[in-house]
Protein backbone atom coordinates (compact mmCIF):
# COMPACT_ATOMS: atom_id res chain seq x y z
CA UNK A 1 0.00 0.00 0.00
CA UNK A 2 1.21 3.71 -0.33
CA UNK A 3 1.79 5.00 3.17
CA UNK A 4 1.66 8.75 3.51
CA UNK A 5 1.60 10.50 7.41
CA UNK A 6 -1.77 10.90 8.54
CA UNK A 7 -1.31 13.54 11.80
CA UNK A 8 -3.88 13.51 14.61
CA UNK A 9 -3.06 16.14 17.12
CA UNK A 10 0.55 15.09 18.53
CA UNK A 11 0.64 11.75 17.46
CA UNK A 12 1.09 10.28 13.80
CA UNK A 13 -1.32 7.70 12.95
CA UNK A 14 0.81 5.69 10.02
CA UNK A 15 3.94 4.26 9.76
CA UNK A 16 6.36 3.66 6.93
CA UNK A 17 8.17 0.48 7.22
CA UNK A 18 10.97 1.37 4.49
CA UNK A 19 11.66 4.68 6.72
CA UNK A 20 11.64 3.55 10.00
CA UNK A 21 14.13 1.05 9.09
CA UNK A 22 16.33 3.72 7.51
CA UNK A 23 16.24 5.15 10.84
CA UNK A 24 17.00 2.30 12.28
CA UNK A 25 19.99 1.87 10.04
CA UNK A 26 21.05 5.68 10.93
CA UNK A 27 21.24 4.75 14.40
CA UNK A 28 23.15 1.53 13.83
CA UNK A 29 25.57 3.39 11.47
CA UNK A 30 25.97 6.30 14.09
CA UNK A 31 27.11 3.41 16.97
CA UNK A 32 29.37 1.39 14.32
CA UNK A 33 31.17 4.64 13.43
CA UNK A 34 32.10 5.54 17.60
CA UNK A 35 33.43 2.43 17.91
CA UNK A 36 33.33 -0.35 20.33
CA UNK A 37 32.40 0.35 23.65
CA UNK A 38 35.27 -1.78 25.99
CA UNK A 39 33.42 -3.88 28.82
CA UNK A 40 30.46 -3.30 27.74
CA UNK A 41 27.11 -5.07 28.36
CA UNK A 42 27.17 -8.78 26.83
CA UNK A 43 23.23 -9.89 28.09
CA UNK A 44 20.88 -7.53 27.86
CA UNK A 45 17.27 -7.11 28.50
CA UNK A 46 14.93 -3.31 27.21
CA UNK A 47 11.65 -2.95 28.84
CA UNK A 48 11.00 -0.46 26.54
CA UNK A 49 13.02 -1.62 23.33
CA UNK A 50 10.71 -0.64 20.54
CA UNK A 51 11.09 3.21 20.33
CA UNK A 52 13.09 6.54 21.74
CA UNK A 53 15.55 5.72 24.14
CA UNK A 54 14.65 2.08 25.07
CA UNK A 55 15.32 1.62 21.60
CA UNK A 56 18.13 3.56 20.94
CA UNK A 57 19.94 2.11 24.18
CA UNK A 58 19.10 -1.84 22.21
CA UNK A 59 21.16 -0.26 19.43
CA UNK A 60 23.86 0.89 21.54
CA UNK A 61 24.20 -2.61 23.46
CA UNK A 62 23.85 -4.64 20.18
CA UNK A 63 26.03 -2.55 17.52
CA UNK A 64 28.51 -0.94 20.49
CA UNK A 65 29.33 -3.92 22.64
CA UNK A 66 27.81 -7.26 20.61
CA UNK A 67 25.65 -7.65 23.35
CA UNK A 68 22.78 -10.35 23.09
CA UNK A 69 19.46 -8.32 23.74
CA UNK A 70 15.45 -9.05 24.38
CA UNK A 71 13.33 -6.16 23.88
CA UNK A 72 9.62 -6.27 25.50
CA UNK A 73 7.47 -3.59 24.29
CA UNK A 74 3.79 -2.67 22.95
CA UNK A 75 3.04 -2.25 19.62
CA UNK A 76 0.89 -3.17 16.94
CA UNK A 77 1.69 -5.57 14.19
CA UNK A 78 -0.13 -4.55 10.69
CA UNK A 79 -2.59 -5.75 8.99
CA UNK A 80 -3.60 -6.07 5.50
CA UNK A 81 -3.95 -2.22 4.38
CA UNK A 82 -3.54 -1.18 7.74
CA UNK A 83 0.24 -0.02 8.74
CA UNK A 84 1.68 -1.54 12.27
CA UNK A 85 3.18 1.03 14.50
CA UNK A 86 6.48 2.71 14.45
CA UNK A 87 7.52 0.27 17.22
CA UNK A 88 6.99 -2.57 15.35
CA UNK A 89 8.82 -1.70 11.83
CA UNK A 90 11.61 -0.86 14.13
CA UNK A 91 11.83 -3.73 15.59
CA UNK A 92 11.63 -5.55 12.70
CA UNK A 93 14.23 -3.70 11.08
CA UNK A 94 16.41 -3.97 14.49
CA UNK A 95 16.06 -7.89 14.57
CA UNK A 96 17.02 -8.28 10.88
CA UNK A 97 20.48 -6.00 11.28
CA UNK A 98 21.07 -7.61 14.48
CA UNK A 99 20.87 -11.64 13.28
CA UNK A 100 22.78 -10.39 9.79
CA UNK A 101 25.48 -9.16 12.15
CA UNK A 102 25.41 -12.53 14.12
CA UNK A 103 23.85 -11.09 17.11
CA UNK A 104 20.91 -12.96 19.18
CA UNK A 105 18.42 -10.88 18.85
CA UNK A 106 14.42 -11.64 20.35
CA UNK A 107 11.78 -9.84 21.17
CA UNK A 108 8.23 -9.87 23.32
CA UNK A 109 5.08 -7.84 22.58
CA UNK A 110 2.74 -7.57 25.36
CA UNK A 111 2.21 -5.66 28.40
CA UNK A 112 5.22 -4.99 30.26
CA UNK A 113 3.01 -4.23 33.56
CA UNK A 114 1.35 -7.32 33.80
CA UNK A 115 3.11 -9.92 35.30
CA UNK A 116 2.61 -12.55 32.95
CA UNK A 117 4.76 -10.82 30.97
CA UNK A 118 7.50 -10.73 33.33
CA UNK A 119 7.23 -14.44 33.29
CA UNK A 120 7.53 -14.50 29.53
CA UNK A 121 10.51 -12.85 29.63
CA UNK A 122 11.92 -14.69 32.52
CA UNK A 123 11.83 -17.87 31.05
CA UNK A 124 13.04 -17.01 27.64
CA UNK A 125 15.61 -15.20 29.16
CA UNK A 126 16.14 -18.88 31.37
CA UNK A 127 15.88 -20.39 28.22
CA UNK A 128 18.60 -18.68 25.51
CA UNK A 129 21.07 -16.43 27.41
CA UNK A 130 21.11 -17.83 31.71
CA UNK A 131 21.44 -14.62 32.84
CA UNK A 132 21.86 -10.85 31.65
CA UNK A 133 24.07 -8.37 32.97
CA UNK A 134 22.06 -5.22 32.27
CA UNK A 135 18.74 -4.15 32.94
CA UNK A 136 16.96 -1.13 30.60
CA UNK A 137 13.55 0.36 32.08
CA UNK A 138 12.41 2.44 29.44
CA UNK A 139 8.92 2.60 29.66
CA UNK A 140 6.56 5.54 28.73
CA UNK A 141 3.20 5.10 29.29
CA UNK A 142 -0.10 7.09 29.99
CA UNK A 143 -1.59 3.92 31.96
CA UNK A 144 -1.13 1.14 34.01
CA UNK A 145 -3.02 -1.61 35.19
CA UNK A 146 -1.68 -2.77 38.59
CA UNK A 147 -1.01 -6.21 38.31
CA UNK A 148 -1.87 -6.90 42.21
CA UNK A 149 -5.04 -5.49 41.78
CA UNK A 150 -6.39 -5.16 38.60
CA UNK A 151 -6.51 -1.51 38.55
CA UNK A 152 -7.00 0.85 35.66
CA UNK A 153 -4.02 3.97 36.66
CA UNK A 154 -4.15 6.78 34.43
CA UNK A 155 -1.43 9.42 34.27
CA UNK A 156 -2.29 13.08 34.16
CA UNK A 157 0.63 15.85 32.87
CA UNK A 158 -0.58 18.65 34.97
CA UNK A 159 0.53 21.23 37.58
CA UNK A 160 0.00 20.84 41.00
CA UNK A 161 -1.01 23.73 43.32
CA UNK A 162 -1.59 26.73 40.63
CA UNK A 163 -2.97 27.03 37.41
CA UNK A 164 0.13 27.34 34.61
CA UNK A 165 0.13 29.67 31.70
CA UNK A 166 3.28 29.91 29.71
CA UNK A 167 3.48 29.54 25.67
CA UNK A 168 3.34 26.60 23.65
CA UNK A 169 3.48 25.67 20.12
CA UNK A 170 0.87 23.57 17.73
CA UNK A 171 4.33 22.29 16.00
CA UNK A 172 2.10 21.35 12.90
CA UNK A 173 0.69 24.51 11.74
CA UNK A 174 3.65 26.74 13.51
CA UNK A 175 1.05 28.92 15.84
CA UNK A 176 2.58 29.77 19.37
CA UNK A 177 -0.09 30.35 21.83
CA UNK A 178 -0.63 30.81 25.36
CA UNK A 179 -1.71 27.76 26.70
CA UNK A 180 -3.38 27.16 30.87
CA UNK A 181 -3.29 24.31 32.56
CA UNK A 182 -5.34 23.70 35.32
CA UNK A 183 -3.97 21.90 38.11
CA UNK A 184 -4.89 18.65 39.52
CA UNK A 185 -7.62 18.48 41.31
CA UNK A 186 -7.38 15.85 43.90
CA UNK A 187 -4.17 13.51 45.37
CA UNK A 188 -5.68 10.61 43.42
CA UNK A 189 -4.16 12.42 39.97
CA UNK A 190 -0.66 12.30 41.60
CA UNK A 191 -0.84 9.22 43.17
CA UNK A 192 -2.01 7.87 39.52
CA UNK A 193 0.90 9.18 37.91
CA UNK A 194 3.24 8.37 40.28
CA UNK A 195 1.57 4.18 39.84
CA UNK A 196 2.15 4.69 35.86
CA UNK A 197 5.20 6.52 35.80
CA UNK A 198 7.01 5.65 38.98
CA UNK A 199 9.50 3.34 40.23
CA UNK A 200 7.43 0.52 41.18
CA UNK A 201 7.24 -1.42 38.39
CA UNK A 202 10.90 -1.31 37.59
CA UNK A 203 10.97 -2.69 40.85
CA UNK A 204 8.52 -5.50 40.66
CA UNK A 205 11.00 -6.63 37.08
CA UNK A 206 14.33 -6.51 39.33
CA UNK A 207 12.52 -8.34 42.17
CA UNK A 208 11.13 -11.04 39.90
CA UNK A 209 14.04 -11.42 37.97
CA UNK A 210 16.32 -11.31 41.18
CA UNK A 211 14.05 -13.93 42.50
CA UNK A 212 14.44 -16.60 39.07
CA UNK A 213 18.06 -16.35 39.14
CA UNK A 214 18.51 -14.57 35.88
CA UNK A 215 20.76 -11.54 37.40
CA UNK A 216 23.91 -11.70 36.78
CA UNK A 217 26.82 -11.52 39.16
CA UNK A 218 27.30 -7.07 39.19
CA UNK A 219 24.51 -6.81 36.91
CA UNK A 220 23.51 -3.00 36.48
CA UNK A 221 19.98 -1.70 35.57
CA UNK A 222 19.33 1.88 34.66
CA UNK A 223 15.97 3.89 34.60
CA UNK A 224 15.43 7.21 32.82
CA UNK A 225 14.52 10.43 34.17
CA UNK A 226 14.50 13.96 33.52
CA UNK A 227 14.54 17.48 34.75
CA UNK A 228 14.64 20.51 32.47
CA UNK A 229 14.38 24.18 32.87
CA UNK A 230 12.54 25.96 35.39
CA UNK A 231 10.73 27.02 32.87
CA UNK A 232 9.03 24.03 32.72
CA UNK A 233 9.18 23.16 36.16
CA UNK A 234 5.22 23.90 36.63
CA UNK A 235 4.51 21.23 33.68
CA UNK A 236 7.10 19.08 34.63
CA UNK A 237 9.60 18.72 37.12
CA UNK A 238 7.25 20.01 39.39
CA UNK A 239 4.06 18.86 38.16
CA UNK A 240 2.59 15.62 38.49
CA UNK A 241 5.08 13.93 36.03
CA UNK A 242 7.82 15.19 38.40
CA UNK A 243 6.28 13.76 41.17
CA UNK A 244 6.49 10.28 39.10
CA UNK A 245 10.09 11.16 38.71
CA UNK A 246 11.01 11.68 42.30
CA UNK A 247 9.37 8.30 42.85
CA UNK A 248 11.48 6.53 40.28
CA UNK A 249 14.88 8.00 41.56
CA UNK A 250 14.00 6.91 45.02
CA UNK A 251 13.82 3.39 43.82
CA UNK A 252 17.68 3.09 43.25
CA UNK A 253 18.08 3.08 46.37
CA UNK A 254 15.75 0.08 47.27
CA UNK A 255 17.31 -1.87 44.28
CA UNK A 256 20.70 -1.14 45.26
CA UNK A 257 19.74 -2.81 48.69
CA UNK A 258 17.97 -5.38 46.67
CA UNK A 259 21.21 -5.85 44.69
CA UNK A 260 24.14 -5.90 46.91
CA UNK A 261 24.99 -9.42 47.27
CA UNK A 262 25.33 -10.08 43.81
CA UNK A 263 27.35 -7.13 43.79
CA UNK A 264 24.88 -5.02 41.52
CA UNK A 265 23.99 -1.50 41.05
CA UNK A 266 21.23 0.17 39.75
CA UNK A 267 21.15 3.96 38.45
CA UNK A 268 18.64 6.46 37.02
CA UNK A 269 20.39 8.60 34.14
CA UNK A 270 18.80 12.21 33.79
CA UNK A 271 18.45 12.23 29.87
CA UNK A 272 18.49 15.58 27.44
CA UNK A 273 14.72 16.79 26.20
CA UNK A 274 14.13 14.80 22.78
CA UNK A 275 11.57 14.32 20.03
CA UNK A 276 9.81 11.34 20.84
CA UNK A 277 6.31 9.91 21.03
CA UNK A 278 6.03 10.36 24.70
CA UNK A 279 7.55 13.93 24.82
CA UNK A 280 5.32 15.44 21.86
CA UNK A 281 2.10 14.90 24.24
CA UNK A 282 3.66 17.36 26.98
CA UNK A 283 2.24 20.78 26.28
CA UNK A 284 5.45 23.98 26.19
CA UNK A 285 8.06 20.74 25.75
CA UNK A 286 8.11 20.89 22.06
CA UNK A 287 8.37 24.33 22.05
CA UNK A 288 10.85 24.30 24.88
CA UNK A 289 12.67 21.74 22.95
CA UNK A 290 12.78 23.52 19.57
CA UNK A 291 14.65 26.56 21.05
CA UNK A 292 16.69 24.06 22.37
CA UNK A 293 17.96 22.42 19.36
CA UNK A 294 18.30 25.91 17.92
CA UNK A 295 20.97 26.78 20.90
CA UNK A 296 22.67 23.53 20.39
CA UNK A 297 22.98 22.69 16.87
CA UNK A 298 24.70 26.66 16.75
CA UNK A 299 27.19 25.15 19.59
CA UNK A 300 27.47 22.13 17.94
CA UNK A 301 26.49 20.15 20.95
CA UNK A 302 23.47 18.48 19.49
CA UNK A 303 22.69 15.14 20.38
CA UNK A 304 19.36 12.69 19.48
CA UNK A 305 18.34 10.07 21.60
CA UNK A 306 20.90 7.47 19.68
CA UNK A 307 24.30 10.15 20.76
CA UNK A 308 22.59 10.09 24.22
CA UNK A 309 22.44 6.74 24.74
CA UNK A 310 25.93 6.06 23.01
CA UNK A 311 27.38 8.55 25.35
CA UNK A 312 25.46 7.27 28.38
CA UNK A 313 27.26 3.47 27.84
CA UNK A 314 30.71 3.94 26.52
CA UNK A 315 31.31 7.70 28.82
CA UNK A 316 29.19 6.81 31.60
CA UNK A 317 28.03 2.77 32.29
CA UNK A 318 30.84 1.50 30.61
CA UNK A 319 33.71 4.15 31.07
CA UNK A 320 37.09 2.31 32.96
CA UNK A 321 36.20 4.70 35.60
CA UNK A 322 34.26 5.04 38.73
CA UNK A 323 30.96 6.50 37.50
CA UNK A 324 30.05 10.37 37.91
CA UNK A 325 26.83 10.91 39.49
CA UNK A 326 25.48 14.11 41.10
CA UNK A 327 24.27 15.04 44.65
CA UNK A 328 21.61 13.19 44.08
CA UNK A 329 23.24 10.17 42.79
CA UNK A 330 22.22 10.75 39.18
CA UNK A 331 23.70 10.22 35.77
CA UNK A 332 23.51 13.17 33.62
CA UNK A 333 23.60 13.72 30.39
CA UNK A 334 21.87 16.18 29.89
CA UNK A 335 24.92 17.97 31.22
CA UNK A 336 25.09 19.91 27.71
CA UNK A 337 21.34 20.72 27.87
CA UNK A 338 21.86 22.43 31.16
CA UNK A 339 24.61 24.08 30.50
CA UNK A 340 24.63 27.74 31.86
CA UNK A 341 25.24 29.04 28.44
CA UNK A 342 22.83 27.06 26.72
CA UNK A 343 19.95 27.93 29.27
CA UNK A 344 20.68 31.57 29.20
CA UNK A 345 20.43 31.52 25.41
CA UNK A 346 16.96 29.50 25.38
CA UNK A 347 15.48 32.19 27.86
CA UNK A 348 16.47 35.07 25.93
CA UNK A 349 14.65 33.44 23.01
CA UNK A 350 11.77 32.12 24.91
CA UNK A 351 11.03 35.75 25.81
CA UNK A 352 10.96 36.61 22.48
CA UNK A 353 9.27 33.74 20.15
CA UNK A 354 6.23 34.07 18.54
CA UNK A 355 3.95 32.39 15.77
CA UNK A 356 5.92 35.16 13.20
CA UNK A 357 9.55 34.64 14.33
CA UNK A 358 8.92 30.75 15.25
CA UNK A 359 10.82 29.49 11.75
CA UNK A 360 13.80 32.42 12.38
CA UNK A 361 14.88 31.55 16.03
CA UNK A 362 13.75 28.33 16.69
CA UNK A 363 14.43 25.13 15.17
CA UNK A 364 10.62 24.22 14.47
CA UNK A 365 12.06 22.55 11.23
CA UNK A 366 14.00 20.58 12.97
CA UNK A 367 11.21 19.32 15.94
CA UNK A 368 9.11 18.89 13.09
CA UNK A 369 11.49 16.65 10.92
CA UNK A 370 12.46 14.49 14.21
CA UNK A 371 8.53 13.58 14.51
CA UNK A 372 8.33 12.69 11.32
CA UNK A 373 11.02 10.74 11.14
CA UNK A 374 10.13 8.67 14.31
CA UNK A 375 7.02 7.09 12.31
CA UNK A 376 9.78 6.70 9.39
CA UNK A 377 8.60 10.08 6.85
CA UNK A 378 10.79 12.77 5.65
CA UNK A 379 13.51 10.36 4.48
CA UNK A 380 14.98 11.33 1.04
CA UNK A 381 16.12 8.37 -0.07
CA UNK A 382 12.20 7.60 0.16
CA UNK A 383 9.57 7.69 -2.47
CA UNK A 384 6.24 8.25 -0.47
CA UNK A 385 4.00 7.65 -3.43
CA UNK A 386 5.51 3.97 -3.97
CA UNK A 387 3.88 1.39 -2.75
CA UNK A 388 5.12 -0.58 -0.24
CA UNK A 389 4.51 -3.66 1.81
CA UNK A 390 3.14 -2.97 5.13
CA UNK A 391 3.03 -6.52 6.62
CA UNK A 392 6.45 -6.65 7.96
CA UNK A 393 7.22 -9.40 10.57
CA UNK A 394 9.35 -9.46 13.53
CA UNK A 395 11.28 -12.53 13.06
CA UNK A 396 11.34 -13.76 16.25
CA UNK A 397 7.48 -13.11 17.00
CA UNK A 398 5.44 -15.92 15.73
P1 LIG B 1 8.80 6.37 23.86
O1 LIG B 1 7.33 6.65 23.83
O2 LIG B 1 9.58 6.62 22.63
O3 LIG B 1 9.05 4.83 24.28
C1 LIG B 1 8.25 4.16 25.19
C2 LIG B 1 8.47 2.65 25.10
O4 LIG B 1 7.64 2.02 26.10
C3 LIG B 1 8.08 2.00 23.77
O5 LIG B 1 8.98 0.96 23.47
C4 LIG B 1 6.69 1.40 24.08
O6 LIG B 1 6.35 0.29 23.27
C5 LIG B 1 6.93 0.97 25.51
N1 LIG B 1 5.69 0.76 26.27
C6 LIG B 1 4.75 1.66 26.62
N2 LIG B 1 3.77 1.07 27.36
C7 LIG B 1 4.12 -0.24 27.46
C8 LIG B 1 3.55 -1.38 28.11
N3 LIG B 1 2.42 -1.29 28.80
N4 LIG B 1 4.17 -2.56 27.99
C9 LIG B 1 5.32 -2.69 27.28
N5 LIG B 1 5.92 -1.65 26.67
C10 LIG B 1 5.33 -0.45 26.77
O7 LIG B 1 9.35 7.20 25.10
P2 LIG B 1 10.76 7.84 25.49
O8 LIG B 1 10.66 9.30 25.32
O9 LIG B 1 11.89 7.11 24.90
O10 LIG B 1 10.73 7.58 27.07
C11 LIG B 1 11.42 6.55 27.73
C12 LIG B 1 11.85 7.05 29.11
O11 LIG B 1 12.75 8.14 28.95
C13 LIG B 1 10.67 7.58 29.95
O12 LIG B 1 10.88 7.23 31.30
C14 LIG B 1 10.79 9.08 29.78
O13 LIG B 1 10.21 9.79 30.84
C15 LIG B 1 12.31 9.22 29.76
N6 LIG B 1 12.82 10.48 29.23
C16 LIG B 1 12.34 11.02 28.06
C17 LIG B 1 12.82 12.24 27.61
C18 LIG B 1 12.34 12.85 26.33
O14 LIG B 1 12.58 14.03 26.09
N7 LIG B 1 11.69 12.11 25.46
C19 LIG B 1 13.87 12.98 28.35
C20 LIG B 1 14.38 12.26 29.50
C21 LIG B 1 13.83 11.09 29.93
NA1 LIG C 1 34.44 0.76 28.92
Amino acid sequence: MIIQPRVRGFICLTSHPEGTAQHVKQQIDYVKSKGKIDNGPKKVLVIGASTGFGLASRITAAFGSDADTIGVFFEKPAAPGKPGTAGWYNTAAFEKEAQAAGLYAKSINGDAFSDEIKKQTIALIKEDLGQVDLVVYSLASPRRTHPKTGTVHTSVLKPIGQTFTDKTVDFHSGVVSDISIQPVESEEDIDNTITVMGGEDWKFWIEQMKKAGVLAEGAKTVAYSYIGPELTYPIYRNGTIGKAKDDLEGTVPLLNDLLSDIGGRSYVSVNKALVTQSSSAIPVVPLYISLLYKVMKEKGIHEGTIEQMQRLFAERLYADREIPLDEKGRIRVDDWEMRDDVQTEVAKLWEQISTENLEQISDIVGYRNDFFNLFGFNFDAIDYNKDTNELVNIPSIK
